[in-house]
């Protein structure tokens, strides 16, 4: 047994622990390890003795940089079928609003994963799972949604537990039956709110997989008094609480999730000013998903210089969905926040991590390096952190931590 009763230690690297504004940046740092959490973090100048005296295996970085392992806080990766006959209709001008309303869209999704049976669904997912694995990421959300019926919500949501199994990853599974309406409500859309409210929610609540409730607040999809409802229900049942808000125009998501309590409000393409006051003022985050408003040519962008000013935690994420953001390259989303967006490399860096970690209710757990914290780490090939945002290509992930033990990122065999 070593002195420190650290079992592991990761010396000559960079750390960057992600605790303030400009990513906590310790150079020629050190990190340890004792079972699944961090024990030390800081400069390796100041270790109490010899490394080797400290933990049973030194690992030596060479100059390396090393980050919380990513987390990715918004995506929709388990779905059926696949959706190119649509991204070609939409590079032939149709938008993705009148694809939904003709019945594609989320609903040709929904139609796929209804006849898709669970083991076709992990096959998809896992490798989608995977591929974000491959940059970083240890913790992933994933909602339901292309389900529209209580058998297949639920379904979803043991599929997107049951990644767990197939990846180095935490699974943050989230309910979103009220993503769209329906055919079979499209005449009573009242009763499929109240079906989410009464019998979706209580179920997925019994299940015990769902971590968090949302809701799709768009005139395609959900108005805010439903969402509200659905919203409501969830936080009450111990959910928390997300909003796909004014993403494609502005229909009052931003305050609706500031006054429910939600953790979070997404895309917020077409955000009010009031909106953003109010997520200010209740401490929503926002959600920022380029890689949903690259695919959609949208003309607007969030409104970062505000949400900044207001002090509202910004997170970044990945969207990933087989429609508005068919996109699994965390580079990509990176590189699309600080092009498209406006976002700081450090922004969106931390964007992916702390703040994300804040959006899944998970920041005592994760999101930064400190002592204490899960030792989820990513260890990365760069000589500048800003690297990832910067440059498209493959991945420069050199090492993958979870749980305290290195791992091989992507499918576990
Ligand atoms: O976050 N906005 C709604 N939901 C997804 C899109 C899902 C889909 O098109 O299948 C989104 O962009
Ligand atoms: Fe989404």
């Amino acid at each position: 047994m070593s002195e420190s009763g650290w079992e592991r230690l990761w010396t000559d690297v960079h750390l960057a622990t992600m605790t303030d504004p400009s990513m906590g940046i310790v150079p020629g740092g050190a990190i340890a390890a004792s079972g699944d959490r961090i024990a030390w973090v800081g400069r390796a100048a100041d270790l109490p003795a010899e490394p080797e005296r400290l933990a049973g295996d030194v690992i030596r970085c060479g100059g390396a940089w090393l980050t919380p392992g990513l987390i990715d806080c918004h995506t929709h990766i388990v779905y059926g079928g696949d959706r190119t006959r649509e991204f070609r209709r939409r590079l032939r001008g149709e938008s993705y609003a009148d694809i939904a309303r003709a019945g594609g869209g989320i609903m040709s999704t929904v139609r796929a994963t209804r006849g898709a049976s669970n083991e076709e669904l992990t096959a998809g997912a896992a490798a989608r799972a995977a591929e974000l694995s491959a940059w970083g990421v240890t913790t992933i959300e994933v909602k339901s949604g292309y389900g529209l019926d209580p058998e297949t919500e639920l379904r979803m949501l043991e599929v997107a537990a049951g990644l767990a199994r197939h990846v180095p990853a935490d699974i943050s599974p989230t309910l979103l039956a009220a993503h769209a309406v329906p055919p079979e409500y499209a005449h009573r859309r009242r009763d499929y709110v109240r079906l989410i409210v009464d019998e979706i929610v209580p179920a997925a609540r019994e299940q015990g997989h769902a971590t968090a409730v949302d809701a799709f607040c768009e005139d395609i999809a959900f108005t805010p008094e439903e969402s509200r409802a659905v919203l409501e229900a969830g936080i009450a049942a111990g959910l928390g609480g997300r909003l796909h808000a004014d993403q494609l125009s502005d229909f009052g998501g931003g305050a609706l999730a500031a006054s429910v309590g939600a953790r979070s409000a997404d895309h917020l393409e077409h955000v009010s000013p009031e909106g953003v006051r109010a997520m200010a003022g209740a401490e929503v985050c926002a959600v920022l998903l380029p890689g949903a408003a690259y695919t959609l040519g949208a003309d607007r962008r969030p409104p970062v210089a505000s949400l900044r000013r207001a002090g509202v935690t910004m997170a970044l994420a990945s969207d990933a969905n087989p429609g508005s953001s068919p996109i699994t390259h965390v580079g990509v989303i990176l590189n699309l926040a600080c092009i498209l967006f406006g976002l700081s490399p450090e922004e969106a860096l931390l964007g992916f991590t702390a703040a994300a970690a804040r959006v899944l209710g998970l920041e005592r757990d994760r999101g930064t390096l400190e002592p204490g914290k899960r030792a989820d780490l990513a260890l990365w090939n760069v000589a500048d952190l800003a690297e990832l945002c910067c440059r498209v290509g493959a991945s420069p992930l050199k090492a993958l931590v979870k749980n305290g033990d290195p791992v091989r990122p992507g499918l576990i065999m």
